[in-house]
């Protein structure tokens, strides 16, 4: 029986991992190729590409909507998937301790609703004393975190090994694929900002921009927790380790809207002053014995966002089936496999009714 075709477009973290979810389930049914303008091999990243500038850890939080609970199952998904993956020690992964202090927790924090504690290990509301000025609720709990850029290159060999092929076109529209292929493939949209069939983006998508710091902490520190503080300003400050040696990542903002694709100095500049006050033992001494961060890079980067959340559905176009999967905001990384679970379910439906 010859393959059917499959093309995915996106090289993010979100087509990648549809990618190996499907070539898991369908090895000798599927001819996958994932098509892409920008790739996890690249010198340089494109300001255009998400998915290499995230931090990148997993914070649950309580579902406060049906597309938050949908997304609460995702990562749960996502999070059992990287318990199995974290044993082989090619992928940069860590579980580590997650510490959350917040200031003016809503009453779904402080009540620890639905979707929060599930099935997160070792969850723990911190008693009152222990909590930093400011701040009126903090919890622990076992989570991950990743080396985002050395993740997406480990992934994209991983899939290559596999046998699937990676394709380097910019595409217009959606339909352009088409003409790569006799029969029609069925295709998944990973584009992030949701690029349209017929050319174009999806209108409900919008960019949250994200401006951190990488720096190198000082030696011999050793990181076993991810720290973030929610201040009632709505600022989120945080730091997450890179396994595999790829520093740490200070931040950060989340500017709805926001285009500047260039470093902001006064964004720089806000993030040091916070993060110096909250995460003293990340700072170095210089000569004068004056703490600094050791800078080794500030990265800007656009989460894709939609109204709605995260949009996983099937369509049909023409004679395409085409699959939805983008949207993902600021949680492509913990929707990841979860989402590569769910194409690879309406993927199975495509092909019983075709066969
Ligand atoms: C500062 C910051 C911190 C973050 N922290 C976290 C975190 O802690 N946890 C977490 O889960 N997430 C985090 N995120 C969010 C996460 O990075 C995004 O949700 C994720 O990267 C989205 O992945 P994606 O695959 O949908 O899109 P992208 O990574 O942007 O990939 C899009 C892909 O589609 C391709 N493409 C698009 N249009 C076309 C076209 N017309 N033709 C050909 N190819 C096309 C691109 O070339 C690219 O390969 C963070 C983001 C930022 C900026
Ligand atoms: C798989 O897809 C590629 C296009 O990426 C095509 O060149 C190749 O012929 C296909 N292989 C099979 C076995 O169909
Ligand atoms: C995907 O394609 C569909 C169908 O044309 C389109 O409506 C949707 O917005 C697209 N989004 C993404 C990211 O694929
Ligand atoms: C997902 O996107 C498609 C195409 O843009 C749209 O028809 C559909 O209503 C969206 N689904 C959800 C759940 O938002």
């Amino acid at each position: 029986m010859s393959k059917r075709d499959v093309v995915i477009v996106g090289a993010g973290v979100v087509g990648l991992s549809v990618a190996l979810a499907l070539s898991e389930r369908f090895e000798n049914s599927l001819n996958i190729t994932l098509v892409a303008e920008f790739f996890p091999s690249d010198d340089k990243f494109n300001i255009k590409y998400c998915s290499p500038k995230a931090g990148a850890h997993f914070r649950p939080f309580p579902s406060t909507s049906e597309s938050d609970r949908f997304a609460c199952k995702l990562t749960r998904i996502t999070q059992n998937y990287f318990k199995k993956l974290v044993k082989d020690d090619t992928f940069p992964i860590k579980f580590v301790k997650g510490v959350e202090y917040i200031e003016d927790a809503s009453s779904a924090y402080l009540e620890v609703k639905e979707g929060y504690s599930e099935e997160i290990e070792n969850f723990r509301v911190l008693p009152e004393e222990s909590l930093p000025a400011g701040a009126n609720f903090g919890v622990s709990y076992s989570t991950w975190v990743l080396n985002a850029p050395l993740y997406l290159k480990v992934l994209q060999t991983k899939l290559e090994e596999r046998g699937i092929t990676f394709l380097r076109k910019k595409l217009d529209s959606l339909k352009d694929i088409n003409n790569l292929f006799d029969r029609r493939p069925i295709i998944v949209n990973c584009s992030g900002n949701g690029l349209q069939y017929n050319g174009g983006i999806d209108p409900t998508c919008f960019p949250i921009r994200g401006q951190t710091i990488l720096i190198r902490p000082p030696e011999n520190l050793d990181l076993d927790s991810t720290v973030t503080y929610q201040s009632k300003d709505g600022q989120w400050t945080f730091h997450i380790e890179r396994p595999h040696g790829g520093g740490v990542i200070v931040g950060g903002t989340k500017q709805v809207g926001d285009t500047l694709a260039s470093p902001r100095q006064e964004d720089t500049d806000a993030l040091i002053q916070r993060a110096s006050v909250l995460f003293p033992h990340l700072m170095k001494k210089d000569d004068k014995n004056e703490p600094y961060f050791d800078i080794i890079k500030v990265n800007v980067g656009f989460r894709p966002a939609r109204k709605g959340g995260l949009n996983v559905s099937v369509e049909k176009a023409d004679q395409n089936h085409v699959i939805h999967a983008y949207g993902a905001g600021g949680m492509g990384f913990e929707l990841s496999y979860g989402i590569g679970h769910t194409v690879s379910n309406f993927m199975d439906d495509i092909i019983s009714e075709e066969n």
